[in-house]
């Protein structure tokens, strides 16, 4: 128990953190024991040269701009699905094929912190307020049961498709507690399947680990490019071969319009014989701060906007549309030999990006400080880092309004990305399916509401309209239900038919 007698107060000396034992002598007996067993599990010189390097790079990529070196996607790289309508069926037909022969699995990245939205549980556990009160796990859940469904009425054949949950250590046991609580969902339980991804200590400006207490360290997840290392550790990579994956979907909790397993983006990269594909929404804004897909000396990544002059974000192609237009919306498809090569081969490639953030510490006389600038450091990987390593890429367009939109922050009078943006963008979504589908809204004095309605601020949408994924993933299956039929403002569409809801009352 002894530090010194057991080497531990050596090892620290080493690594030049012996200062995480200043308050041992003021530590209760079990508040030794759970420090020692956090510092007996880390690898400090492993911890210190990613501290190093990242400290390096960052330094470093903070001098040059990328803009000289960098190229747009090519268009023979590209589908789009407004501007290949033609290909559209056949790339769902191939996508849906795939997922019949259980050859595809989805990835969730689901071990981030949500400081910004502020909840002391997961985010997939959010309700952003819809009428069903589903949460974003609950939802992902249901489009994967009614992707399995359509799969499997299509080609007359049972599938499954297995749903890999990343965590990390703060959000592992309530994630699977709150599934299991839930029975799964109505999914099979051997078919999802938890995993942890790693931490690693905040480090001030000097590479010392920081103290959140005189006892413990402060410790935070390793991004969602820890995925690859945790894929390792936990043996992820060996379960996908068992079950036979050849196709992987991967994406991020906090999307609500996030199409899982979407068919028609596995079928474009498949039909591409692409190792690698990155779903993306057109940025129209030049200065909106989202990362680019492009090319850079050659090989695809992820631009963030404060790499590239602002002369080169507004650069335009003949079109009229930004040259550099491809905003990355975490949403990636990996062949099972790509993701098992990165797993095994490049992962040590990959280096920490370097985060500056607040970080609670304890000051020398133990007390708690919580510094109102940054003080230290987050190291953390990126799912895209990888993109370098592909070599087949492709680039999937999709459009905003239809598949994205991000849960990122706490309501508030002009945040973006809410639950309330998130729950419109849903209920609008929906809207338009159910006018696709032919159905109709009216107003109290029976006119028809027009297909866009205008919305004045701080009111909530005039319409609102919920389809449940159990009774169509992406807008099909309505037309027995909707067409020709007139509904009121509210409309809940689930397993037992359509309801018209109270107004106000949902
Ligand atoms: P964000 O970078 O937006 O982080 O994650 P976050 O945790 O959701 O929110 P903040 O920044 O603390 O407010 C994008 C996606 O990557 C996952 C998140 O769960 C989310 O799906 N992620 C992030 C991980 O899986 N692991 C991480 O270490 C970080």
């Amino acid at each position: 128990m002894d530090p010194n007698a057991s080497g531990l107060a050596m090892r620290l000396a080493e690594a030049g953190q012996s200062h995480l034992l200043q308050f041992w002598n003021k530590l209760s007996p079990k508040e030794q024991a759970e420090l020692t067993l956090d510092l007996q599990g880390m690898d400090f010189k492993e911890i210190n040269g990613f501290f190093q390097k990242a400290m390096e790079s960052s330094s470093s990529s903070k001098q040059e701009k990328m803009d000289s070196r960098m190229e747009p996607v090519p268009r023979e790289v590209l589908g789009s699905v407004t501007r290949d309508r033609e290909s559209l069926k056949d790339w769902e037909l191939k996508g849906l094929h795939c997922i019949s022969q259980s050859k595809v699995a989805v990835l969730l990245l689901a071990g981030g912190q949500g400081t910004r939205l502020g909840v002391s549980y997961p985010k997939g556990m959010y309700d952003v307020g819809l009428p069903s009160h589903k949460t974003l796990f609950q939802i992902q859940a249901e489009r994967i049961l009614k992707l399995q469904q359509l799969a499997e009425q299509k080609h007359k054949i049972k599938c499954c498709i297995p749903w890999y949950i990343m965590t990390s250590g703060r959000t592992m046991e309530s994630t699977k507690e709150y599934f299991s609580r839930n029975n799964y969902f109505g999914l099979e339980k051997n078919n999802i399947i938890f995993f942890q991804q790693g931490m690693l200590p905040a480090m001030d400006y000097d590479g010392k680990i920081i103290l959140e207490n005189t006892g413990k360290l402060s410790m935070a997840p390793d991004g969602n490019g820890g995925l690859y290392r945790a894929l390792r550790n936990q043996g992820i990579m060996e379960d996908m071969e068992q079950r036979g994956v050849e196709f992987i979907h991967v994406y991020c909790v906090d999307n609500i319009l996030v199409k899982v397993a979407d068919p028609s983006f596995i079928g474009f990269c498949v039909n591409k014989a692409a190792d690698c594909g990155a779903k993306v929404v057109e940025k129209n804004n030049p200065t909106e701060a989202v990362g680019v897909v492009c090319k850079v000396d050659g090989h695809y990544q992820v631009v963030e906007y404060s790499e590239i002059t602002l002369a080169t974000a507004e650069k335009r192609s003949t079109d009229g549309r930004l040259m550099f237009n491809a905003g990355n919306v975490a949403n990636h498809f990996f062949s099972f030999a790509f993701l098992k090569d990165i797993v095994q081969k490049y992962e040590p490639q990959l280096q920490h990006h370097v985060a500056q953030k607040k970080i609670p510490y304890v000051n020398a006389e133990g007390q708690l400080i919580k510094p109102d600038k940054p003080n230290g450091i987050k190291m953390e990987k990126f799912v895209f880092d990888i993109f370098q390593f592909a070599k087949t890429f492709v680039v999937y367009e999709v459009l905003r309004e239809d598949e994205f939109s991000p849960l990122k922050n706490a309501d508030s009078q002009d945040a973006k990305d809410t639950p309330t943006t998130a729950r419109h963008a849903l209920m609008s979504l929906h809207h338009r399916w159910v006018l696709n589908a032919g159905g109709h809204f009216i107003d109290e004095n029976g006119r028809h509401v027009p297909a866009i309605p205008s919305l004045k601020d701080g009111t909530d949408l005039p319409i609102k309209c919920e389809i449940s994924p159990l009774v169509s993933y992406g807008g099909e299956g309505l037309e027995a239900l909707v067409k020709g039929r007139e509904f009121h403002q509210n409309v809940m569409i689930d397993e037992k038919g359509v309801h018209e809801l109270v107004k106000n009352g949902v």
